[in-house]
């Protein structure tokens, strides 16, 4: 049960801020948030917190399904929150997810500019199908193109605000040495940006990270993918971002599975003016968009660190 948490904390998350505790008690794990790790400047109402548990829920399942258990999950809101997994016996499946779980990353890179074959966007969409989530899938140029449009609007609201980019920095690991001793946060090679020695890393991120340096990086990594995949849940409370999370969580093991990458520009859905914007865009102005995924090949980046699960038993 101890390396069925482990497979948990591999899961994508937030700022890889790894939001996360868990608890086991005989047949049952039970993923709880670490609200010491909240960001509150990007995720206000712990929305990405919630999705980042619902990420390492979905993991837990697949290696738990994978090891022949059967698998109930339930939520619990309010002040005991938590996400409760009860194991039992099962069949063997999900073995490719499972197998993808130590593999998937955020490759934060340009993409080969290539499309995805149609019965590959099919796989995708048939993994990440999950009750109370939608996944709309965009690859035509165009589509992309309004979207890249509300990335770079919204990463000039969050470059522009002094909290957000505090916040970020105070989550972003320049050397190896800083990664090391934290194992979590956005370590700057998983980012294919730079490592560098301590003396000049902290002046280089003034000059590297600046307003218009990043909205072209962006434009070119999602002008190199070959679609962009938005995640939309039904309703909007922490039961369904933790869907969300699910949802996403297979996409990006299918994916890995198939050798395509995926990375997260969720800048449109996080300012909240431009997620209204976004919203219309879609035509689905009674909901919220929760993540916004761009995919396409390229190699592997770096993986990022996780803090030991033997830290994380409470
Ligand atoms: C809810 C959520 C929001 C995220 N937002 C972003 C984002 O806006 N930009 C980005 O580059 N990565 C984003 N990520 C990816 C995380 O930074 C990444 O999962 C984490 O650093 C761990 O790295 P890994 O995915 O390579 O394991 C997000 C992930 C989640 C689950």
């Amino acid at each position: 049960m101890v390396e069925l948490a482990r497979f948990a904390t591999l899961a994508a998350n937030g700022h890889n801020t790894q939001p996360w505790k868990f608890r086991l008690d005989g047949a049952t794990v039970s993923i709880l948030p670490d609200l010491s790790r909240r960001t509150q400047v990007v995720d206000p109402d712990d929305h990405h917190l919630y999705v980042s548990l619902g990420c390492a829920a979905e993991n837990l399942l697949i290696a738990a399904n994978s090891t022949g258990r059967s698998t109930e999950l339930s939520f619990e809101d309010g002040p005991q929150t938590r996400i409760d997994i009860s194991l039992g016996n099962g069949p063997v499946r999900d073995l490719a997810l499972q197998q993808a779980i130590p593999l998937r990353q955020s490759t934060r890179s340009e993409y080969d500019g290539q499309p995805i074959s149609a019965s590959e966007i099919k796989l995708l969409k048939a993994a990440a199908q999950q009750e109370g989530v939608s996944v709309l899938i965009f690859t035509e140029a165009s589509d992309r193109d309004a979207i890249l449009d509300l990335v770079v609007e919204a990463n000039s609201a969050q470059m522009d605000d002094p909290a957000f980019v505090a916040e970020l920095r105070n989550w972003i690991r320049m050397t190896p040495k800083q990664a090391l001793e934290t194992q979590d946060g956005l370590f700057a090679a998983c980012t294919g940006n730079p490592v560098v020695p301590a003396w000049i890393a902290n002046p280089m991120f003034g000059m590297f990270f600046q307003k218009d340096s990043e909205n072209d990086k962006y434009r070119t990594q999602i002008r190199s993918s070959a679609g962009v995949a938005v995640f939309v849940g039904d309703a909007e409370d922490p039961e369904h971002w933790v869907k969300v999370g699910r949802s996403f969580q297979r996409f990006a093991l299918q994916s890995t599975a198939l050798g395509i990458r995926n990375a997260h520009i969720n800048q449109p859905i996080e300012v909240a003016g431009v997620r209204s914007e976004f919203s219309r865009w879609l035509g689905m102005t009674d909901a919220r968009p929760d993540l916004v995924v761009r995919f396409g090949r390229a190699p592997a980046l770096p993986m990022s660190l996780r803090r030991p699960v033997a830290d994380l038993m409470i």
